[in-house]
């Protein structure tokens, strides 16, 4: 039996890549499929008709889908989405927030224009299409819906060249774990993907490498690895699975660690004098580094 049967899903950015391959597999999976997409060029700029493709190509196959070109950036524009699953297929169950764009630069060259448009879509957008989610959850009292975010190790580690990125991805971990909060009421679970995958964001970037990235690679690493752990998400079988990270890509799936406290000390009485912190943050960073071992062997891949 298929597992998502009787649910009404919306993807965003699933024009292409990621999100495609995500509301390909919700779609054979049995899901109604809202394929959002601007269809623009990777930095934002532009627009095309892709997500109809993309919904044509699930009816094709026999799928229930329909496009929308709404943008994700704009208050408008969620409330746009979730009027068309509602139109289309009475209900929503399922929100993957995916859509992205890049505008790599150093903190030198960044303009603020480079700022607010990848704030926009990657940030904003989670806003945006969350928050009428959120009111027709409570609205409905519908209980067991999904919200699926897309973060980046870009933000959750830092990458150099990636000021505007990493800190609209990390922004979305902290944004998925008080949406988890404050939806556990109604039973719906918020996650976030951390994700790897060569698609015409990342192929560039390998590229200017001097990598040739070949067909062979593009199927090993390509954006279809990312989509079923999305999908298992939104299965019946992960109710009470939330605030989690997960990091999948590249044939691995992995769970992340959250901040956390790994070390203390507490004084008794008065304020941190400097010399004193010249003696505990050294063994502050020493049980870092400890810590990073043992999870850097504990996440150690397991062949299955
Ligand atoms: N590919 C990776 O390795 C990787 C790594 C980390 C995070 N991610 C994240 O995964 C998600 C998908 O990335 P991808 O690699 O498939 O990229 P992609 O460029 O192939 O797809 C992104 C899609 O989002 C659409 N989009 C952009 N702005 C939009 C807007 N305002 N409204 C609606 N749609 C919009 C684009 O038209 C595009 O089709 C992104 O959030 C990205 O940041 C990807």
């Amino acid at each position: 039996m298929a597992r998502l049967e009787g649910k009404v899903a919306v993807v965003t950015g699933a024009g292409r890549g990621i999100g495609r391959e995500i509301a390909m597999l919700m779609a054979s999976e049995g899901a109604k499929v809202v394929v959002n997409d601007l269809g623009g060029n990777t930095d934002g700029t532009g627009t095309t008709m892709i997500a109809d493709d993309v919904a044509n190509e699930i009816k094709a196959l026999g799928g229930e889908a329909v496009g929308n070109t709404d943008s994700v950036a704009e208050v408008s524009g969620g409330e746009g989405i979730l009027k068309t699953a509602i139109d289309n297929f009475g209900q929503l169950d399922i929100l993957v927030n995916n859509a992205g764009i890049l505008r790599d630069r150093t903190i030198f060259k960044m303009e603020e224009s480079d700022w607010d448009a990848v704030m926009a879509v990657h940030l904003k957008g989670h806003y945006c299409c969350s928050r009428p989610f959120a009111r027709y959850i409570r609205e409905n009292n519908h209980t067991g819906a999904r919200i699926i975010n897309f973060s980046s190790v870009s933000g959750l580690y830092g990458n150099f060249g990636q000021a505007n990125y990493g800190a609209a991805k990390a922004g979305i971990a902290g944004f998925s774990r008080v949406l988890a909060l404050e939806l556990a009421k109604y039973a719906c679970t918020v996650n976030t993907i951390s994700p790897g995958a060569l698609t015409r964001m990342t192929i560039p970037l390998r590229e200017g490498r001097g990598e040739t990235v070949g067909d062979s690679e593009i199927e090993q690493s390509g954006p279809q690895h990312i989509a079923p752990i999305v999908a298992w998400l939104a299965t019946d079988e992960a109710a009470g699975i939330s605030a989690e990270i997960f990091h999948t890509g590249y044939g691995g799936v992995s769970i992340m660690q959250q901040p956390a406290v790994i070390k203390q000390f507490k004084k008794k009485d008065g304020v941190w004098s400097l010399d004193e912190l010249d003696k505990i943050v050294p063994q502050l960073l020493e049980a870092k580094k400890a810590n990073e071992a043992a999870a850097k062997e504990a996440g150690a891949p397991i062949e299955v």
